[in-house]
């Protein structure tokens, strides 16, 4: 089996549907169900024995190590993190406590278990960080795509905790062998994605007649990688990566923030006409988000050249697929938008401490 963590946030939600559709093999899901974490993502797999649910902290090296020694993974995935660059801004202290202390108690428990392993398992553990290409920083317009040799140089809060992250699961590797592989993707977008990133709050306020939020000129450019390529891109890497090594990955996928919005507008300009006028009317430029990067791009070349993976969607395909999914999903949204969502972890846990 694996262990999983944020398996209830976006990409990890994906990531675990996408796993057992793949496979019979068992996930442990440890999450601590924060804001943005939703079990409604996993409702389908209710009755899935293979799917096993733990509410709890990264950072807890009791509960963590406890997991570990009952389950035996064989890999452990790591999602878990505070992600949302503007609540970095607003209050950074939790991306540090989660993102930096938290993923040093989660190698510090991996770590135990790991070297009481017997020799096989030992070498065929692996512990997989998942990562962001906000590492590397801000590029200009001309500059080469980032490559996994691209200086770190983190520009919000959000990405330096992320940067830090990164340097201890390198060091934990280099100084004590332990066997991990890192990915650094660009941004996401499709299904089960919390409307507070511009693709779902722009198709979820596009519907509800509400502005369509532009930071600053809308240039800024993200090089945009449909989460279900970022699934299938580390269960090759998790498969096949070599260990200690950092993978990019990315969808090939430049777009302007304001080209991301008209082509979502045009979709559902087609999908859902308005009675009058455009989704487009909607468009309204707002102050610019303090530090924004202008670019980021990334060149997942070593990816495809070493392990034989590409992306399967164009954004043109993608972000389709994930208007679709939006519109077939107003429950999900509704539950979201409403925090209804919540309601399930205050049942589930009222007798619990938080
Ligand atoms: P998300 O915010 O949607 O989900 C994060 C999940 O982690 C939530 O379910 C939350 O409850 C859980 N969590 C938070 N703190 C925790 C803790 N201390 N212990 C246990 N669980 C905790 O994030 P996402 O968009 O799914 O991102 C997943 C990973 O991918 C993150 O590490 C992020 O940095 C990285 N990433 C995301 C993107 C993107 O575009 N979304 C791009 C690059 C990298
Ligand atoms: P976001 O989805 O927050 O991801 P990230 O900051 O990690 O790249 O934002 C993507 C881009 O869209 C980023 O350049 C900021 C911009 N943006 C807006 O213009 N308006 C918005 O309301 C949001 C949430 C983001």
């Amino acid at each position: 089996m694996i262990l999983v963590t944020g398996g209830a946030g976006f990409i990890g939600a994906n990531f675990v549907l996408d796993w057992l559709a793949h496979s019979d093999e068992p996930v442990v899901n440890l999450d601590k169900l924060t804001y943005a974490g939703n079990m409604q993502s996993l409702q389908s797999l209710d009755a899935r024995s293979a799917h096993h649910f733990v509410r709890g902290d990264i950072g807890d090296r009791v509960l963590v190590e406890s997991l570990l020694r009952e389950h035996q993974p064989r890999a452990v995935v790591h999602f878990a993190a505070e992600s949302h660059v503007d609540r970095s801004i607003h209050g950074p202290g939790d991306f540090i406590q989660t993102n930096v202390v938290g993923t040093f108690n989660l190698l510090e428990s991996v770590r135990t278990y790991w070297s009481a392993l017997a020799p096989e398992q030992a070498q065929a553990f692996r512990m997989l960080h998942v990562s962001t290409d906000e590492v590397y920083g801000s590029l200009q317009a001309n500059d080469a795509p980032f490559t996994e040799r691209h200086a770190y140089e983190p520009n919000s809060p959000y990405s330096a905790s992320k940067a830090a992250s990164d340097h201890l699961v390198r060091a934990w590797h280099h100084t004590y062998g332990l066997p991990v592989l890192t990915t650094n993707c660009s941004n996401n977008y499709g299904p089960y994605h919390f409307p507070e990133k511009l693709i779902p709050l722009v198709i979820h306020n596009a519907l509800a007649g509400k502005p369509l939020p532009i930071y600053g000129d809308g240039l800024q450019v993200r090089d945009w990688l449909y989460v279900g390529d970022h699934c299938s891109a580390i269960r090759t890497v998790l498969a096949n990566g070599r260990l200690g090594e950092t993978y990019n990955v990315g969808g090939w996928n430049e777009k302007t923030n304001l080209d991301v919005v008209r082509a979502i507008c045009a979709h559902l300009d087609a999908a859902k006409p308005k009675v009058s006028g455009s989704y487009a009317d909607q468009i309204s430029f707002v102050a610019d988000r303090p530090g924004h990067d202008r670019r980021y791009a990334i060149d997942a070349s070593k990816l495809s050249d070493e392990l034989g993976w590409r992306p399967r969607e164009t954004f043109e395909t993608g972000i389709a697929k994930t208007i679709d999914w939006y519109l077939n999903h107003p429950q999900w949204v509704d539950n979201v938008t409403s925090g209804a969502y919540r309601d399930w972890v205050h049942q589930q846990y009222a007798a619990q401490a938080r």
